[in-house]
């Protein structure tokens, strides 16, 4: 075995703290007879029964350590921050940084040589992934697979997707309480992560296409033998990693990132993608926003027929091929001589896969939707940008001017939504604020505005909605996210009065509010920055560092601003 590890360190030396460092596994039940050096493989686990979504990865550790084992490795399993994007609040977008300084500072503190990241809910598996990449030791990162779809009058039920579309239905007094019920009974329909594209299955997706995921293992069913099988392969394999020492900065180059953005167009993927991977790649000191998307975005279509975008639900994208046969789909499109954690180039990998259902892995010369599938604006109210997921939107909508409806918060716009003296109709542009990464704090999914109730009853069902928010993946809508700078920063965007004319021109990149310099000065002198509730803890430390959408909302001292900022600074090995 590889001499040098990092390991080693700990448990190589002859003296006191040697001893101590082995009798701390021999204590945990660890056989460390015939020791002689093998590498001590972490599996950092975000299993929670705080967290629905990923109740299974117990199962999927016992079989990475079996893996491990048989590679020669020592597994030892660590529990992580779980974070349950349905239970968690204000959202778990405030502690996806949290994670990743989880991930990264045991990892730091532990002799761990590599590791094997286990995720499946939305936020979890960037924040396993960012911590793991500050850290830079070998690294697999695999999930628990999406759940199985409820069934509700002989229809199955997309996770999300089918969700709002009832509870408009609901609002409206078109559902009764019973039907009601039995929705939400169809909906809770196991462990598993969201089965539509949306945040879950797009960045699982995506870890696929960063090459650090085993090919084909993101969208098989939660409880399927191949899942299993694939995930002690990568326990086996990580042993190996080590032994390379093939770390994820090797991986995971500018190329991989393009390659990345590449395959959510083609998902028709979810817009918090664009911060994640934006954040990602940010802890390389790789740069993707906005030029990167907008510019593969013109390229690349939606391809994948599956719910938001499209019709269709996991399991059946999973049977069509996945995302490898999205990945085959895409030709010259991505960059197939990369490398990827199994040390051999993408090409190799993707030599013997097919599609095989063309209704639900399209083609790019006949997709499910025209390029582009996301794309970023900006203009005087988004000067750093804002995120339109064109893919879920209404084309009439996509060049638009109307007078702004302005909700100052959430708790406003829930109290107003509904009020039928309401002074708009279907050509308002409705603006919800202090919504962003500083104001709630964490950028909750509030971007999704209801349609009023009186323009419901009207029939209309989709209207320009821009807030400095996120959106569920398996949102819909024309919805403009991510205003960046965020309202609470003291931008236009936190200036805009209802009345003033917005015009939205996404086929030109636009987004802009008609007011005189003179108004916007007199305004921002009246302007006061929101207060600070959270006086102490990590929200506080969350406020004050976080950056803003367009730098992945990472903390400002998590995001190297050099090649000088990356190395990662070993732990004095001696008495604790
Ligand atoms: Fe966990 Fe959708 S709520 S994956």
């Amino acid at each position: 075995m590889k001499k040098g590890l990092r390991s080693h360190r700990w448990f190589f030396g002859v003296n006191e703290t040697g001893l101590l460092h082995q009798g701390a596994l021999r204590s945990a039940g660890f056989n460390l007879d015939g020791y002689a050096g093998q590498p001590v493989i972490g599996i950092a686990n975000t299993w929670g029964e705080l967290n629905n979504c990923n109740m299974s990865l117990r199962s999927v550790a016992e079989e990475v350590k079996k893996g491990i084992r048989d590679g020669g490795g020592i597994p030892l399993e660590f529990p992580v921050i779980t974070l349950g994007e349905e239970l968690m609040k204000p959202t778990a977008g405030l502690y996806r940084n949290l994670l990743s300084m989880d991930v990264e500072e045991n990892l730091r503190a532990y002799p761990i040589d590599g590791v094997v990241l286990l995720g499946n809910c939305d936020k979890t598996v960037p924040g396993l992934l960012m911590g793991a990449l500050s850290a830079n030791l070998p690294t697999i990162q695999l999930n628990a697979g999406p759940k199985k779809a409820g069934i509700y009058k002989g229809d199955k039920l997309g996770s999300g997707t089918d969700l709002w579309k009832y509870w408009e239905e609901w609002r409206m007094g078109d559902i009764s309480s019973g039907e009601w019920e039995k929705i939400g009974k169809a909906l809770s329909c196991g462990f598993g992560s969201c089965n539509t594209m949306g945040t879950a299955s797009t960045m699982n997706g995506l870890l696929e296409a960063l090459g650090i995921m085993p090919l084909g293992l993101s969208t098989l069913p939660v409880d399927s033998e191949k899942r299993f099988a694939l995930s002690r392969e990568a326990g086996k394999r990580i042993v190996e990693m080590v032994a390379e020492d093939l770390r994820p900065a090797t991986i995971l180059t500018a190329q991989v990132f393009k390659n990345a953005v590449a395959v959510c167009m083609a998902l028709g993927g979810s817009t918090n993608a664009v911060i994640h991977l934006t954040a990602i790649a940010g802890r390389l000191n790789i740069q993707l926003y906005p030029d990167v998307f907008n510019e593969i975005g013109k390229r690349v279509p939606c391809i994948a027929n599956v719910q938001p975008s499209g019709e269709r639900l996991m399991d059946e994208f999973d049977l069509a091929g996945g995302i490898p046969a999205v990945m085959v789909q895409l030709g010259n499109l991505i960059d197939t001589g990369v490398k990827t954690y199994t040390g051999e180039i993408l090409k190799t990998l993707l030599a013997k896969i097919k599609v095989t259902d063309a209704t639900l892995i399209k083609t790019i010369a006949g997709p499910v939707m025209s390029a582009p599938t996301i794309a970023i604006l900006s203009g005087n109210m988004a000067p750093k940008g804002a995120v339109i997921k064109i893919a879920a939107a209404s084309k009439h909508l996509l060049q638009h001017s109307g007078a702004a409806f302005v909700f100052e918060n959430y708790e406003e716009m829930l109290k107003l939504i509904d009020d039928e003296s309401l002074a708009i109709d279907a050509s308002t542009i409705l603006v919800l604020r202090n919504a962003g990464p500083k104001a709630v704090p964490g950028m909750p999914e509030w971007g999704m505005i209801p349609i009023p109730k009186k323009l419901r009853k009207m029939g209309i069902t989709d209207m320009v909605r821009i807030s400095d928010a996120r959106m569920s993946g398996t949102g819909f809508g024309t919805v403009i996210l991510h205003v960046t700078p965020e309202a609470a920063m003291g931008g236009v965007f936190a200036l805009v009065k209802t009345g003033d004319l917005i015009t939205v021109d996404v086929i030109n990149r636009k987004l802009s509010v008609e007011i005189s310099n003179d108004e916007l000065d007199e305004r921002k002198a009246l302007w006061k920055p929101p207060q600070v509730l959270h006086k102490r803890g990590y929200p506080r430390l969350f406020i004050r560092e976080v950056l803003q959408a367009d730098e992945g909302c990472d903390l400002e001292f998590l995001k190297p601003r050099s090649d000088d900022d990356l190395p990662f600074i070993e732990p004095v090995v001696g008495r604790s």
